[in-house]
């Protein structure tokens, strides 16, 4: 490779040279992004990660047998070239091009190596299937906008170290091999060949060990931390992801929020030049409950909830009753305008929508100016109607939708009903970033498939002091010390005030359904630190990728991680999970009991 490049030092970047250079010589590397032969003139876009630089290879330049080789070119060829920079006659200036102005005279070059024809194009406006992007993901990655989205990546993590560190954080890894404990998603295990039969846990967050840092006295920790989760995958879910994880110790909720606003202002400061507004406003979840039927609503639009169960719960329409009878409630929206917007065959179609939420259907009613078109209005008095129409403040044009059920379905339905809305009608300016804290989360939810309570954030969230009285008595009714940041409707980040009681949290677990002995058995090393001198604290973890997706303005968590996994958590490009040798399964003692596959395809 040394007598390769001898002689042949990179002097600029494909970018790089202006004005400042015009008339000298350049020396450039980098892929045949675009290729043009025009007979004695030879036009190729040369590609780095910087951008691209228009060669000309003229035969009234070059040897007879360098113009020859120049023919061979072909896209994805690398070279390296030695040329003098001009300035474009005018009418070839693109300005749709940063290097739009100059083109480099080649006198020399090498071809560094050939390549075959892609399977994609490397082009921006690419419309492969992704499966074949992912299975390339190699050529993918050397397209402009996956190159442009992975400098703004490095830029975030950057801008994170050097903000948290410049606020006192130490960056402190913590194991990738730890305990599985319960309490959270599924784990994924990795066997243990010493220990046969026992497992390592990759970690689903630092959790427990930046608190135990914080009993260690650092005070200020801070990790981007790789995190995993085995769960259902979804577009802004990966198995594996990382956090910009961090903690701090005597610190209340409000330390900890006044700190990462301004985190966020700089964010997006220099990332967008956009300049947040502190403080940034705070919704308590009940109201982003009852408002917008989400615990991460978007607020870049109206459309909000209203109840009406208090109208309708004695009215004719076995619909609305009973789901009121049975602790349910009955919750509409308003779309303006809606009766021209949505068809009964629209009107249809969200129906089907709601019922991906659990709904069972979805009642209307048009106010058409000749007059109510509604299914139900048969079994509602004209006071009632009119009661419904001023609670939703509508008006000649409106459609309003109404879901009755268990308020966790209402919510879910009408919230998910009103993203949906607002995208088809456009609602939703796109370059506006709304951002919101999220707080007075419940502590615990009650889980009917496990029977038992389970905590809403994690077991070591710190009830509200003022509810801690009711942790045995009515669990469902206390509040944590819980906060999550929610951008655009997408959760952020979320983070907490931690119990650092060894009693209280012995209590916590009491309240989850664990024994003693259980608590002890699983978490024994938290219980038995906190015997020595813990102070408060607490933290927060933002989703890297999600930020990132969010600032880049993808709705694809696949398009922000380099090698990411499908649905089905593979890589389809080295076709992990694969099958490994009987040696390998042996050594850690584990049997296969389902059947091998014959090719470790997944
Ligand atoms: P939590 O579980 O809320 O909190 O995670 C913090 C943030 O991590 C991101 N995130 C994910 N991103 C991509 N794919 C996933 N599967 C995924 N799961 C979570 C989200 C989320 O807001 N230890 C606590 C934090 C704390 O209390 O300090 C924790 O992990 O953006
Ligand atoms: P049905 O009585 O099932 O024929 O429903 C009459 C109308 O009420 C239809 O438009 C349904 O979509 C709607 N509907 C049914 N169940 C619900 C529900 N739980 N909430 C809101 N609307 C419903």
């Amino acid at each position: 490779m040394a007598e390769l490049l001898k002689g042949w030092q990179r002097t600029h970047y494909c970018a790089e040279p202006d004005s400042e250079q015009v008339g000298k010589e350049v020396l450039l590397m980098g892929w045949a992004a675009t290729w043009r032969n025009l007979g004695a003139l030879i036009f190729i876009g040369l590609r780095d990660r910087t951008g691209v630089m228009q060669l000309v290879f003229d035969s009234g330049v070059l040897t007879p047998e360098q113009f020859q080789k120049a023919e061979d070119i072909r896209t994805e060829y690398v070279l390296a070239i030695k040329g003098i920079l001009q300035e474009r006659t005018p009418e070839m200036v693109n300005p749709n091009m940063k290097t739009g102005k100059y083109e480099v005279i080649v006198k020399d070059f090498k071809i560094l190596s050939t390549s075959q024809t892609p399977p994609i194009y490397i082009k921006d406006d690419l419309d492969a299937a992704e499966q074949l992007r992912l299975k390339h993901r190699y050529l993918d990655l050397r397209r402009p906008v996956m190159q442009n989205i992975f400098a703004l990546r490095h830029k975030i993590a950057m801008l994170a170290r050097n903000f948290f560190a410049e606020n006192g954080f130490l960056e402190i890894e913590t194991p990738m091999l730890t305990k599985s404990t319960p309490e959270g998603a599924r784990d994924y295990l990795v066997p243990s060949r010493v220990h046969k039969g026992k497992f390592y846990a990759l970690p689903q967050s630092p959790q427990l060990f930046k608190q135990l840092l914080m009993v260690s006295g650092f005070d200020r920790y801070m990790q981007l931390a790789r995190c995993f989760r085995d769960e259902d995958l979804r577009a802004d879910r990966q198995p594996e992801f990382t956090q910009i994880d961090l903690e701090m110790s005597f610190v209340d909720e409000n330390d900890i929020i006044a700190l990462n606003e301004g985190f966020i202002k700089r964010l997006f400061k220099e990332t967008l030049d956009i300049d947040i507004e502190l403080p940034i406003k705070r919704i308590p979840y009940n109201e982003a409950m009852e408002r917008y039927g989400s615990d991460k609503p978007d607020t870049r639009f109206g459309l909000e909830l209203k109840n009406i169960s208090d109208i309708v719960e004695s009215c004719g329409f076995g619909v609305f009753t009973n789901a009121i009878a049975n602790g349910g409630s009955v919750r509409g929206i308003k779309v303006e305008n809606g009766v021209a917007a949505f068809s009964r065959k629209a009107i249809d179609e969200l129906t089907e929508f709601v019922k991906i939420y659990g709904a069972k259907g979805l009642a209307w009613m048009s106010l058409k100016p000749e007059g109510i078109q509604c299914a139900f209005a048969k079994f509602l008095t004209e006071e009632q109607i009119n009661a419904i129409i001023k609670r939703l403040d509508a008006n000649t044009g409106d459609l309003l939708l109404f879901v009755a059920d268990k308020d966790e379905t209402v919510f879910a339905a009408l919230g998910a009903l009103r993203v949906e809305i607002a995208k088809r009608l456009n609602l939703i300016d796109e370059n506006v970033y709304d951002i919101l804290w999220v707080t007075d989360f419940p502590l615990l939810e009650w889980d009917d498939e496990q029977g038992r309570f389970v905590a809403r954030h994690h077991p070591f969230t710190s009830p509200k002091d003022e509810d801690l009285e009711l942790l045995e008595t009515d669990p469902g009714r206390v509040r944590a010390k819980a906060y999550d940041i929610v951008i655009n409707g997408y959760e952020a980040g979320g983070g907490s005030i931690r119990i650092h009681s060894q009693e209280l949290q012995e209590r916590m677990f009491k309240v989850l359904g664990f024994t003693e002995e259980q608590a002890w058995a699983q978490f024994g090393f938290l219980l038995e630190a906190f015997k020595y001198g813990t102070p408060p604290h607490g933290g927060i973890a933002y989703g890297l990728d999600r930020l990132v997706m969010l600032i880049a303005k993808t709705n694809n968590i696949r398009d922000v991680i380099a090698f990411p996994k499908v649905q089905t958590a593979a890589c389809l490009m080295t076709k992990a999970p694969s099958n490994v040798e009987k040696k390998q399964l042996d050594e850690l003692g584990i049997a296969v009991i389902v059947d091998e596959k014959e090719d470790d395809d997944v």
